[in-house]
C-alpha cells in the first residue's frame, strides 16, 4: 500500500466551535487595564470594536459557536490539509514523524483569513461600513482586504514602512481586493505625523501602525468605521483555534494519538495559539506534549522580555495588556520576517508561558532561511519568512529525536507561503543577510520606563 502523505477533511467535518483557552487556564487570565489602572469595561472597547466581538474578547465560555455565515466564508478554502513531511524526514535521516498543517492555501496565502472573515462578518452584522488596520509584512492587510471584499466593506491598511518598501506585491494584492494601503508612519494621522517629524527615515513598527489605524477608526465621527486587529487579542486567538481542532481530527486519521511536539512561529501569537491551544487543553488535563512558540532572536519577546503591563501600540491607545513585552516604543531591527517584529505578545500565550505550559524558543534568521531552503528542496513549498521559524524549530526537534533514537510525532503549522516574500530569499541566497542578537541594553532601555505602570501578578500553579 502506498504511504498516505496528506489528509483532507470534508466541509461537514470542519469544527463548528471555536475553543477559548481562557476557560481552562489554571491561573485566571488577568484583565486589560485602563489609564486609571482599573480593569477596562467592555464599553471602553466600544469606540474601537463592535460589541459582538467585544463579547468574544471577554467571554469566559470554553466553546463559542461559529455562526453559519462565518462557516460559509471559511468553506471557500477550509478545511486545509495536514501533510506528512516524508521527504524532509528522509533528508534529515530522523526517526521522527513530521506533520505540517498547510494554512498557506487560503486565498491570501496564510492563516490570517481565518479571523479576517470572522471579524469582517461580525462588523457587518453590527452595521459597520469601513475597517482600518495595520499590517507588518502585508499578510494580515491582504487577508482583511480579501475578507472586506467578500462582505462589501471598505478597508484601509497602514503598512509598516520597511515592508511597504521591501514587499510591493502584498500592497498590490490589497489593491486588487479594493483596499487602500499606505506606508506607516503616514502623514494621515497625528501619531504618524509626530513620529515622522522626529525621525523621517524610521522603518516603522507594528506598534506605530496599530496607533495610526486606531486613530483613523476613532476619528470617524459617523461611527461607521471600526478597527480590526490581526493578532494579540483573545478573540483573534479564538478564531484561529479551528486550525488545531482540524489537526487533531487529521492526526487521528493518520493513526496518531497525542503528538509529542507542537510548534508554531509567534509574532502576536495567533497562528501559534490557533494550532497549539487545543493541545494546551490536553496538556492541562495531563497529556505530555512539548509545545513550542518560536520567535526571532532579534525580537525575543517570550524568551527575553519581562512580563509586565504594557500598551499594544506606540501612542498608548490600547489598554494595558498583561504580557511579555520589549516595550511599546521598541523598534525591532528590520529583519525579513515582518510579521514577527512585534514588541508584545497575546496575553493568552503569555499566561500559558508564565504557567510553564509552553517552551518558547528564539532562533536566528540565518538558521531560519537555511531551514526554509531545505524545506523548499524537500517538500517543495517556499514558506513565509515568519513560518521559517517554525520550520527551523521542527528541524531542531527532528535532529534531537535522531540523537535520542526516538520516533517522536512532531506537528508544526505552515502559517503561510513566501511567494510574495522572495526578496528575503534572494538576499539570503546572495549572502547579504546576517544574524542580529538584540543587546540586553536595548531591552532595558525600552522596558525600564515602564516601571511606573501597574504590575501584573506572577502567580502560577507550579504544576508544569
Ligand atoms: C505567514 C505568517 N505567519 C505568522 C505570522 C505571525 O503572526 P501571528 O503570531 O499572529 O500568527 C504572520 C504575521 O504577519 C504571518 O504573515
Amino acid at each position: 500500500m502506498s504511504k498516505v502523505s496528506k489528509v483532507f477533511l470534508s466541509e461537514k467535518e470542519m469544527p463548528k466551535h471555536w475553543y477559548n483557552l481562557a476557560a481552562d487556564l489554571p491561573t485566571p487570565l488577568q484583565p486589560p487595564l485602563g489609564p486609571d489602572g482599573n480593569p477596562v469595561t467592555p464599553e471602553m472597547f466600544a469606540p474601537i470594536f463592535p460589541m459582538n466581538l467585544i463579547e468574544q474578547e471577554v467571554s469566559p465560555e470554553r466553546w463559542i459557536d461559529i455562526p453559519e455565515g462565518v462557516l460559509e466564508l471559511l468553506y471557500r478554502w477550509r478545511p486545509t490539509p495536514l501533510h506528512r513531511a516524508y521527504h524532509l524526514e528522509q533528508a534529515l535521516g530522523t526517526p521522527a514523524k513530521i506533520y505540517y498543517k498547510n494554512e498557506s492555501l487560503s486565498p491570501a496565502g496564510s492563516h490570517k483569513p481565518n479571523t479576517a472573515v470572522a471579524q469582517a462578518w461580525y462588523n457587518k452584522e453590527f452595521g459597520i461600513k469601513r475597517l482600518t488596520t495595520e499590517t507588518g509584512a502585508g499578510q494580515w492587510g491582504s487577508a482583511l482586504a480579501f475578507a472586506c471584499s467578500l462582505l462589501g466593506l471598505e478597508c484601509k491598511v497602514y503598512m509598516v514602512r520597511i515592508s511597504f518598501d521591501q514587499k510591493p506585491f502584498r500592497k498590490m494584492l490589497m489593491g486588487a481586493w479594493g483596499a487602500n494601503c499606505v506606508p506607516s508612519p503616514s502623514t494621515e494621522t497625528k501619531t504618524g505625523q509626530a513620529i515622522l517629524d522626529k525621525d523621517p527615515d524610521t522603518p516603522g513598527s507594528l506598534g506605530i501602525a496599530i496607533s495610526e489605524a486606531i486613530e483613523a477608526a476613532v476619528m470617524d465621527e459617523s461611527g461607521q468605521t471600526k478597527y480590526s486587529l490581526g493578532s494579540v487579542l483573545n478573540h483573534v486567538m479564538l478564531h484561529q483555534t479551528i486550525i488545531g481542532q482540524e489537526i487533531k481530527k487529521q492526526l487521528e486519521i493518520f493513526g496518531e494519538k497525542t503528538p509529542d511536539v507542537v510548534i508554531g512561529c509567534a509574532g502576536g501569537g495567533s497562528n501559534f495559539a490557533g494550532t497549539a491551544f487545543p493541545f494546551v487543553a490536553d496538556k492541562i488535563n495531563g497529556a505530555d506534549i512539548d509545545i513550542i512558540p518560536v520567535e526571532p532572536a532579534s525580537c525575543p519577546t517570550l524568551t527575553r522580555a519581562p512580563f509586565l503591563y504594557d500598551h499594544g501600540d506606540v501612542a498608548k491607545m490600547t489598554p494595558l495588556l498583561p504580557m511579555y513585552s520589549l516595550g511599546h516604543e521598541f523598534i525591532p531591527p528590520p529583519i525579513h520576517a515582518g510579521g514577527l517584529r512585534y514588541h508584545g505578545m497575546s496575553p493568552l500565550v503569555c499566561a500559558a508561558t508564565l504557567e510553564g505550559l509552553l517552551n518558547p524558543r528564539a532562533i536566528h534568521q540565518m538558521e531560519c532561511y537555511e531551514s526554509a531552503i531545505l524545506f523548499a528542496k524537500t517538500e517543495g513549498i517556499v514558506v513565509a519568512p515568519e513560518t521559517s521559524h517554525a520550520v527551523a524549530a521542527t528541524i531542531q526537534e527532528a535532529n534531537k529525536a535522531k540523537e535520542e533514537g526516538k520516533e517522536k510525532v512532531i506537528v508544526f503549522n505552515l502559517s503561510g507561503h513566501g511567494l510574495l516574500d522572495l526578496t528575503g530569499y534572494d538576499k539570503f541566497l546572495k549572502g547579504e543577510l546576517t544574524d542580529y542578537a538584540l543587546p540586553e541594553e536595548d531591552i532595558l532601555k525600552y522596558t525600564e520606563p515602564l516601571a511606573d505602570l501597574p504590575k501584573p501578578s506572577m502567580a502560577k500553579t507550579g504544576k508544569w
